[in-house]
């Protein structure tokens, strides 16, 4: 059976995934023709990792799923305490990214590199801590929890919506940001000149 909030967190991290690998491809890309195009993009993007998942998305994951699946599953909780950490972490993580982001722009080549290489990074450790969700953390779920367990979980996650699966209610502030963004971009990330 398809859980909700299962389905929530796919969705949930098929899109973050994407917009990350945009950013990597970014990032490979350099600024191009249209510098001031290409940062105001990628802070958007970051912005947006920064507003959306990390407010959103970790904290059902710390608050709801993780407590009962490491109570359940006791050889998942060594690997639950590491997500933990890193969910705690990811707001600081961003916002580091962002910093380094905003040197670049501003104080210009000399500050490239040491964007470029945190981004890579980051990138891969986000890629990483969703991938040990999706093949450790979720199945054991599937495997231990009640039906009573997913009708509380599922009610929680059915309150956060993220504009950019559309498959479940929008809200319009995040929605207009991330159709900024999909705007914004270069091809072939969005719709955007190169
Ligand atoms: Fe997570
Ligand atoms: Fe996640």
């Amino acid at each position: 059976m398809i859980r909700t909030s299962i389905q929530i967190i796919h969705d949930e991290h098929t899109t973050l995934a994407s917009m990350l690998r945009s950013i990597g491809m970014m990032v490979e890309r350099g600024p191009g023709k249209n510098p001031q195009n290409y940062f105001d993009v990628l802070r958007a993007m970051l912005f947006y990792i920064d507003e959306f998942p990390e407010r959103l998305h970790h904290p059902k994951e710390t608050e709801l799923l993780f407590p009962k699946v490491a109570e359940r599953v006791p050889e998942t909780a060594a690997l639950i305490a590491q997500l933990d950490r890193e969910h705690e972490l990811g707001e600081s993580n961003v916002r580091e990214l962002l910093h380094l982001l905003l040197a670049w722009e501003l104080l210009g080549e000399s500050r490239r590199e040491a964007f470029a290489v945190a981004a890579k990074r980051y990138l891969g450790f986000y890629l990483e801590h969703m991938r040990l969700e999706e093949t450790v953390i979720l199945p054991a779920a599937l495997k231990v929890l009640s039906d009573e367990d997913w009708k509380e979980i599922d009610a929680a996650f059915e309150t956060n919506c993220d504009p950019l699966t559309g498959q479940y209610p929008r809200d319009p502030m995040y929605d207009a940001l991330f159709t900024r963004i999909v705007n914004q971009a270069p091809a072939p990330i969005g719709l955007g000149e190169d």
